[in-house]
């Protein structure tokens, strides 16, 4: 488990005084994939290197497994982040060494004799699929094959948390997919707590279990990834989200819309079990209204189902506002206009 307690850290140079990261309080709980989310410049990297002491906090504790990590001697330091793997984005290889070389490094330095290593480096080349590119150099390898031996690099030591600092943000999408898909591996096979940051939705979409959305530093909005999509509180939140669902309505297509469908378009979110219910068909019923669908989509997010309908409401207007106020107790009812502009 790892938890910061209103940690703050202060970058000062002559000219400039950056807060880096403002009073953030979190706990990202053992066996979890935690996303921290943000635009560049919000934090997100400064956070993450505060939890292997790569930065160390102005304010504020930061506490791994009931230890408080500031007070650590030399020794225990150096235990700590044998403890704690890293991967990054442009993933920090030695080009110098083999892909053997550069997973056996961390090993080495932890005085593991020539046997456990060997072995160990073998183990973790199986588990990201590179049996047959040990003797490669990272220069011989594609993006995606790079970040595996950052991530068997990472894990050599078998680390119990694993941080990444934008792990798939130089890959193309299909190679980010594999990335993605093997970090769900090390959490659920290895049992890694995973903490990762990204400025992409669809990355805490696909693994995430908890995530915060920082800005300026701070942590502006954090629960589950579902409560997140479900209801999310701030603009900046609202804005990634619509990235991932492909949801937005463009002005011009909203225009089209209105001069087509003259009756009131409303969005509806149906979330959970509510995505199996015939829910318009049970509401044209019970009030003197008509549906007519103009547009839906959906997704999974976390095992559950997530939909949205655009749909044009036709009928007496006190009767359509009767049906959606009862509609508002089964879904989440958007007016369109107000919301998507
Ligand atoms: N070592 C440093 N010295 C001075 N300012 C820094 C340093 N590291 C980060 N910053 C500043 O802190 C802010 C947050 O940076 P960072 O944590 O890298 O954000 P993110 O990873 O979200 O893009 C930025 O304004 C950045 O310029
Ligand atoms: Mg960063």
């Amino acid at each position: 488990m790892i938890t910061f307690q209103g940690v703050s850290k202060v970058f000062r140079s002559k000219e400039h005084i950056t807060k880096a990261v403002d009073q953030v309080t979190l706990t990202v709980n053992k066996g979890d994939i935690y996303g921290v989310i943000g635009f560049s410049g919000a934090g997100k990297s400064t956070l993450l290197r505060l939890v292997n002491l790569l930065e160390t906090p102005t304010e504020g504790k930061v506490i791994i497994n009931s230890q408080e990590i500031s007070s650590l001697s030399q020794k225990e330091l150096r235990q700590l982040r044998r403890r704690i793997g890293m991967i990054f984005q442009n993933f920090n290889l030695f080009n110098s060494r083999t892909v053997y070389g550069n997973i056996a490094y961390p090993l080495k330095l932890a005085g593991a004799s020539k046997q456990e290593v060997k072995a160990r480096v073998t183990e973790m080349l199986q588990f990201v699929g590179l049996e047959d590119k040990a003797d490669h150099y990272p220069e011989q390898l594609s993006g995606g094959q790079k970040q595996r031996v950052g991530i068997a690099r990472a894990l050599a030591t078998s680390p119990d948390i694993l941080i990444c600092d934008e792990a798939t943000s130089a890959l193309d999408p299909e190679t980010t997919g594999e990335i993605l898909k093997l970090l769900k591996k090390v959490n659920e096979e290895l049992n890694i707590t995973i903490m990762l940051i990204t400025h992409e939705m669809h990355v805490i979409r696909s693994i995430c279990d908890r995530v915060a959305v920082m800005e300026n530093g701070t942590v502006i909005e954090e629960g589950s990834v579902f409560e997140l999509f479900a209801h999310p509180k701030t603009q900046t939140t609202k804005n990634f989200i619509n990235v991932v669902q492909n949801d937005k309505l463009s002005p011009k297509l909203l225009a089209l819309l209105r001069a087509n469908y003259p009756g009131q378009l409303v969005r509806l979110i149906f979330k959970g079990g509510v995505t199996g219910e015939p829910v318009l068909s049970q509401f044209a019923k019970l009030f003197n209204i008509d549906f007519n669908i103009i547009y839906g989509s959906i997704n999974e997010l976390q095992g559950q189902l997530f939909g949205s309908l655009i749909v044009e409401i036709k009928g007496d207007e006190q009767e359509i506002q009767r049906a959606l106020e009862s509609l508002k107790k089964k879904v989440e009812v958007r007016e369109v206009i107000n919301h998507e502009s």
